[in-house]
């Protein structure tokens, strides 16, 4: 199958596990209810144990936080809230002790409208870094300049009062989109790459990589004649989904800003292999595998949110597993996501059964699994009071179900009142779930079978067995519909992984395939011998089953 080769040389970043952190929810170690980087660094004996490979950070640079971070306001420093740049260097430093990779958020679409540079933007028309942000002129009737809209509703345009201009803003209003034409636009923003490079970081994960280029003649977007097929798989946006965003996003032009970030990234690879992540919300996998380069020239990994954006039916998973492999050139490494700080928790979006079903999956598909703090041990969301919303998209946005903050509560660590996360008389920047005292860390260590365990005894295998790290991957046809079954091979070791996707009994009928041995199943009380030819999966059991060598 193309893209399915496997390579004498992987990387950390194919082997490896990426564990994604919402920093203002890990670890208060001062007692502000908000996380900072110290509480990063007092976990990593804990990711070392649980036994990932990198940690993604979002963004902790200086920030008015209206976007929680994602308006930022400099480049190139830590907010307060989080430490300084020596807090991060120690972390850099103390995880490399322990062999883990730091990827950093890199957001290159926009920055804070607090941000020195559109200050100096705004200040006047001849305003030297005037040109870059994006502004333009009002149609002759006062309105804005094209019908682009902002994701979070209304129009992408906003009116400046002072100067008699609009500047473009995909997302909040205080975040002015940067003119990425504009060349010293561009090397501004290789300067922070190298910035962080520098300073010993192993990756970036771009934000809103989509959106850096947009139409340069800035021509209004058609209508969508089917939103249904909407911009947002997960979830309706209103107007947003009402237009085919052909002019506001995804310019071809983009391709060859990534290439040139790549060379920078190359340039410093030789000295340890550095990481390109985008986020890239495409589910045309053809069109969206063109984001690695046609010469794998480009992101290193566009981020593929297939196991997120799918309705949970084994034939539509499996379905786009395959699709995503069938897209890939020979040497692009595929790469999976199962929830992060934008989406609901797994366990909220398909229940606590069947999300040990889903970090099975996470875990054992070929390629890289990023893995959001809190789904290790199958925390939900929290339905946060009215009085305590924070999210800026569901402000401006009120009631559709945009909000983000239920799942970016604060990590349970133990059963203490506020789980742990911080002092017990302080609040917590986002309220905790309510059984915290059952589902958390110190809880789940003592358990054997609990959802922590099972995530552990999966990096585990994951770790001691190439076949499920850089192995090949094939489908299994002829299983019954709630089954998705596939095999994992390197060398001589092979692994066939069962899950059942439904809370009936599964009959798995392999009869040409003999006897395997069961490694591992979600319900973790099983192992030993079983004959494919007639292999009960349990309702909502997956299992991996370490084959012989006579696998065909
Ligand atoms: C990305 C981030 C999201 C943020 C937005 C604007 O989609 O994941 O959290 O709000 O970009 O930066
Ligand atoms: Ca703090």
């Amino acid at each position: 199958m193309a893209g399915n080769t496997v390579h004498n040389q992987t990387l950390w970043w194919q082997q490896g596990v990426i564990y994604q952190i919402y920093p203002r929810s890990f670890q208060d170690t001062n007692g502000d209810g908000i996380g900072d980087l110290a509480g990063i660094i007092d976990h990593l004996d804990y990711l070392t144990w649980l036994g990932v490979d990198a940690i993604w950070l979002s963004p902790v640079y200086p920030s008015p936080m209206v976007d929680f971070g994602y308006d930022i306001a400099n480049f190139t420093d830590i907010d307060p809230l989080f430490g300084d740049l020596a807090t991060i260097d120690k972390l850099v430093q103390q995880a490399h002790q322990r062999n883990l990779k730091v990827i950093m958020d890199y957001v290159p679409n926009h920055t804070s409208d607090q941000h020195p540079w559109f200050l100096e933007s705004r200040a006047s028309r001849t305003n030297p870094k005037r040109d870059w942000y994006v502004w333009k002129d009002a149609r002759p009737d006062g309105s804005p300049p094209n019908n682009w809209l902002g994701s979070w509703g209304g129009s992408a345009w906003e009116w400046d009062a002072t100067t008699h201009q609009y500047y473009l803003h995909s997302y909040h209003k205080t975040m002015p989109d940067l003119n990425w034409r504009n060349p010293a636009v561009k090397e501004a923003m290789f300067d922070v790459v190298r910035f962080w490079l520098d300073r010993g970081v192993d990756g970036l994960r771009i934000d809103s990589a989509q959106r850096i280029m947009k139409d340069p003649q800035f021509r209004d977007n058609p209508p969508n004649p089917d939103p249904k097929a909407r911009a947002n798989v997960y979830k309706s946006l209103g107007d947003y989904d009402l237009q085919l965003h052909i002019h506001d996003r995804a310019h071809p032009d983009i391709h060859a800003v990534y290439r040139e970030l790549r060379q920078l990234l190359d340039a410093y690879s030789v000295q340890s292999p550095r990481v390109a992540l985008g986020e890239i919300h495409i589910f045309d996998w053809p069109l969206w595998a063109t984001y690695y380069g046609t010469q794998l020239d480009e992101l290193h990994m566009p981020l593929n949110f297939g196991l997120v954006g799918t309705p949970w039916k084994a034939s539509a998973v499996r379905q786009v597993v395959d699709a995503v492999e069938a897209a890939l050139l020979p040497g692009a490494w595929p790469n999976y996501v199962l929830s992060n700080h934008d989406e609901p928790r797994v366990a909220t979006r398909i229940g606590p059964k069947q999300a040990r079903v889903a970090i099975m999956l996470l875990l054992t598909l070929r390629g890289t699994p990023t893995l959001y703090y809190s789904d290790e041990i199958g925390m939900h969301d929290v339905e946060i009071p009215p009085d305590r919303i924070l999210d800026p998209w569901e402000k401006s946005r009120p009631g559709l179900g945009l909000g983000r903050d239920p799942e970016r509560t604060p990590m349970q660590w133990d059963a203490t009142p506020n789980a742990g996360f911080c002092p017990p008389s302080i609040e917590p920047w986002l309220p905790i779930a309510n059984d915290y005292k059952q589902v958390n860390v110190a809880a789940q260590r003592a358990n054997p079978r609990s959802m922590l365990s099972l995530t552990h005894a999966l990096l585990k295998i994951r770790h001691a067995s190439p076949a499920l790290s850089i192995g090949t991957y094939a489908s299994i046809p002829d299983v019954p519909d709630d089954c998705f079954v596939y095999l994992r091979q390197f060398n001589e070791q092979s692994y066939l992984i069962a899950l059942n996707f439904s809370s009936k009994e599964q009959q798995i009928r392999l009869l040409e395939m003999g006897t395997g041995r069961i490694r591992l199943s979600t319900h973790l009380d099983r192992k030993g011998m079983v004959d494919l030819g007639s292999f009960g999966l349990r309702e909502d059991e997956g299992c991996v089953v370490e084959m012989g060598e006579m696998v065909p």
